[in-house]
């Protein structure tokens, strides 16, 4: 019963706006015009009822005071005559009955013969006291009195006077009223469909709003139709609009500051070891070779050398590699996509692990704040880096997706997969390839995503704001 209330609540309060201004509106007028309705008619019967019954009282009392006399002399013209000048003074009488106190009809002025029934329909009271009372009859409702004569010495007076007319007026008034509460209520749901109209307008245009801010839009700003609290809420959401933008604004500015720091940290040790340390190892690798061609060394020695010769080539190879690696990637003539497709054809190459790119064409041409681009190609590097140290993979997957409001990258090998909760939570790990992958994605309001099993592979999933 309870559950079966608050789900009735529930469904009445979950209506539109619209329906529950019009309906409150609409139950608010049927409400007050029938109470009304019922009022009025309830006064009016009762006031139409006492009116009638003062005046049957006061004409049967006349009338009882007038026989009394006739009657205790016989003079039955006198008695005719009585009711004759009655019937003259109240139109509405029916019928006029002088009975004795057996019940013997004396005297009737209907013209057709009067039944036992109605002759016993209304008795005076118990100590000769008259009594009113309401007959159902063929023709209708009657109010008949039953008056004893000459304190019921003499018999009783019978008078009844149809009540028609009361109903009748009733029902007209009825009408009259039911036919303006109608009027009423079209008025009052034409006022409350207008005022809900208008209500709806600033509310309508504040919900599109927010759901276009969650969408990203920020170039947001809406018109307050009236001076009244809708207006003010519109000024405020406004306001709040622009205060989250300048707020954005200043979060990009520093995320910006941050990553051309970074690249240029990056490209300052790129260059230090370009110039420095291999510069250093090229040297080193020319005066091994002078050592080689003199003959302070025996064949012995010669093998020895050719050995850091060849120790000395491979770490110049991966400090230029390195060096390569670290510096900062020419984005802004190829863009993202096409810088990422030439560096996995590069992996793929020296690598010899199979790698497809997938995208739609819809992130075909896809192009980001140049600070942003970097970012991502970094995380990239970082991911594929990953998979050549770590995973012995033979293949890997990278997708390229983009809905309505997220741009998303998945990058998937069928390596050996590893765990990566105890990856994460290695107090004293080195190593800073995923959580640098992380801060950098977080850095572009991005989340990142890593889902792996040993044997299983390893799945890395990107998604970041469309619209930064
Ligand atoms: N694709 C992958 N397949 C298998 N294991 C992985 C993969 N990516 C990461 N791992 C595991 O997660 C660990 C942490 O990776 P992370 O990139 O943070 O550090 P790292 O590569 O070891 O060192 P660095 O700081 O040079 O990146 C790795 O040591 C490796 O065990
Ligand atoms: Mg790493």
């Amino acid at each position: 019963m309870r559950k079966l209330l608050i789900n009735f609540i529930n469904k009445i309060t979950s209506v539109s706006l619209f329906v529950k201004v019009i309906g409150i509106a609409l139950f608010l007028t049927l409400l007050y015009g029938f109470g009304t309705l019922l009022q009025t008619k309830t006064l009016l019967k009762t006031n139409l009822q006492k009116n009638t019954d003062e005046q049957l009282l006061l004409i049967s009392r006349y009338i009882e005071n007038r026989i009394k006399n006739s009657l205790l002399t016989d003079d039955w013209a006198d008695v005719y005559k009585t009711i004759e000048d009655s019937l003259s003074i109240y139109n509405d009488i029916k019928y006029i009955l002088v009975l004795d106190n057996d019940y013997n009809l004396l005297f009737k002025t209907l013209d057709y013969n009067v039944s036992k029934e109605l002759i016993l329909a209304n008795k005076p009271e118990p100590g000769n006291i008259y009594k009113l009372k309401l007959l159902k009859t063929e023709q209708g409702y009657i109010r008949d009195i039953a008056m004893p004569i000459f304190d019921g010495r003499l018999g009783i007076i019978r008078v009844g006077v149809t009540i028609n007319q009361i109903y009748q007026t009733l029902s007209a008034i009825t009408e009259k009223l039911v036919i303006s509460i109608f009027l009423v209520s079209i008025a009052a749901v034409f006022l409350s469909y207008l005022l809900s109209y208008i209500l709806n307008i600033p509310i309508k245009n504040l919900t599109k709003a927010i759901s276009e801010m969650k969408k990203g839009k920020m170039n947001i700003n809406i018109k307050p139709i009236f001076n009244d609290e809708i207006g003010e809420l519109t000024r405020t959401f406004n306001a709040m609009i622009e205060n989250i933008k300048i707020e954005k604004q200043k979060r990009f500015d520093l995320m910006k500051k941050i990553i051309k720091s970074q690249e240029e940290e990056r490209h300052r040790i790129s260059r230090e070891l370009h110039d420095k340390t291999g510069q250093y190892l090229t040297s080193l690798k020319m005066m091994l070779k002078s050592i080689t061609k003199t003959s302070l060394v025996n064949a012995n020695g010669n093998d020895k050398l050719a050995e850091i010769s060849k120790a000395l080539d491979e770490s110049i190879d991966e400090i230029h590699n390195f060096a390569v690696e670290l510096r900062n990637p020419i984005l802004s003539d190829l863009g993202l996509i096409k810088s990422v497709a030439e560096f996995i054809n590069n992996f793929s190459h020296n690598s010899n692990i199979k790698v497809s790119m997938r995208l739609d064409d819809k992130t075909k041409n896809m192009r980001f704040d140049p600070n942003v681009e970097i970012a991502i190609y970094r995380v990239i590097q970082e991911a594929f880096s990953n998979i050549y140290n770590h995973s012995k993979a033979t293949t890997v997957d990278i997708y390229f997706k983009c809905s309505e409001n997220k741009f998303v990258i998945e990058i998937i090998d069928n390596g050996t997969g590893f765990d990566v909760e105890l990856a994460k939570n290695n107090p004293d790990r080195k190593s800073i390839g995923l959580f640098g992958i992380k801060e950098r994605i977080e850095l572009i309001d991005g989340i990142f995503f890593i889902y792996s099993k040993i044997g299983s592979g390893t799945e890395i999933r990107i998604e970041i704001p469309a619209k930064i």
